[in-house]
């Protein structure tokens, strides 16, 4: 099956390549999330007025939403450098300890996807968290010793899109916890604008309107929807996104009028054809979407699904809603397929 989203089935290369261009250096040309920029910028204030480091913190919310920006734009207003690391890719305590040891005062550590560290190299994390103190084993068996290191100072912004996964006593280390919220119409319209001036393409408001209006709440899917239709407008108008130009475009990727694509719309058919409502677990769509990971769905389809009230969760799984049969333009069924 040919999905829209194909790059976002691979965990691997679901980020796109960081745009410095395209994201926000600053609190203040960060658009959206007023509550958590208004605590951030608390906290921020206070540690610069006591010359003291960042607390860390642990920000939750779907993909796309800007997390990754949000720490950067921590650092840059800490006048401190960032480092990104994923946490799949720390699979000794050592790679750990290589970068804890090797940060200086003041740095920021982003740990994306922090649910995924190995229980083992988490457990190092609680003591680097707190105490500034990391504890090495030295050695095998009898003779083996542990030896404490002092750290320095610095600022662990952890990122995940599964709260539900993160330890608690992972959790109760972070001194905050900000989640952040689908993005408003109104706020996506004015990202693309921003985004369009960044790239030096001329875009009707229209064009904005049409392209937020598609764009499931998330700022990394204007960016995306924002290049195609930059491209259409080279190639088949005058480089200009005018309302006509962008709808051509987002046909021609068939983005629906609610940003709803290829994948999500096979999911819904599953869920409504196949299993008649549900209810059904991720796992058993996911096969019965073939190529898609149970993970993928519930990172980037279902959220969304859920936010416009398409899918309900249930204990005993998956539910569609009578909205998502009016969608497809079914009826719902008679009665689920499982009970
Ligand atoms: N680009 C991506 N996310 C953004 C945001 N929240 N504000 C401004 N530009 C963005």
């Amino acid at each position: 099956m040919d999905f829209q989203r194909n790059p976002d089935l691979d965990p691997a290369e679901r980020e796109e390549p960081f745009d410095y261009s395209l994201r926000p250096q600053r609190l203040t040309e960060y658009i959206g999330q007023e509550k958590v920029k208004a605590r951030l910028e608390i906290a921020l204030k206070a540690a610069l007025k006591r010359s003291e480091v960042l607390d860390h913190v642990l920000l939750f919310g779907p993909p796309g939403l800007g997390k990754t920006t949000l720490a950067h734009v921590l650092a840059n207003e800490m006048g401190a450098p960032c480092k990104v690391i994923q946490a799949p890719a720390l699979e000794k305590k050592g790679d750990l300890a290589a970068i804890l040891t090797n940060l200086d005062e003041g740095e920021f550590l982003f740990i994306d996807e922090i649910h995924r560290l190995p229980p083992a190299i988490e457990e190092m994390l609680y003591s680097a968290m707190e105490d500034r103190k990391l504890d090495i084993l030295i050695g095998q068996g009898p003779s083996a010793q542990t030896l404490k290191v002092d750290l320095r100072a610095f600022t662990l912004v952890g990122a995940t899109t599964r709260a539900g996964l993160i330890t608690k006593p992972l959790h109760d280390r972070f001194g905050m916890v900000h989640r952040l919220e689908y993005y408003t119409r109104a706020e996506l319209g004015i990202i693309a604008n921003r985004s369009a001036r960044v790239l030096g393409v001329e875009m009707a408001p229209e064009g904005a309107e049409a392209i937020a209006r598609r764009s499931r709440g998330t700022p990394r899917i204007v960016n995306r929807l924002l290049r195609r239709c930059r491209d259409y407008a080279e190639v088949k108008g005058q480089g200009v996104i005018t309302p006509e130009i962008a709808e051509a475009c987002l046909h021609l990727h068939e983005v629906d009028d609610l940003g709803l694509d290829g994948l999500d719309r096979a999911y819904l058919e599953a869920l409504c054809g196949k299993f008649k409502g549900g209810p059904v677990g991720v796992r058993t769509l996911a096969a019965a979407l073939g190529e898609v990971e149970g993970d993928a769905l519930e990172d980037l389809v279902e959220p969304y699904l859920m936010q416009i009230g398409f899918q309900d969760r249930t204990p005993q799984g998956r539910r569609a809603t009578d909205a998502a049969y009016d969608y497809l333009g079914l009826k719902p069924s008679a009665g689920p397929l499982f009970s």
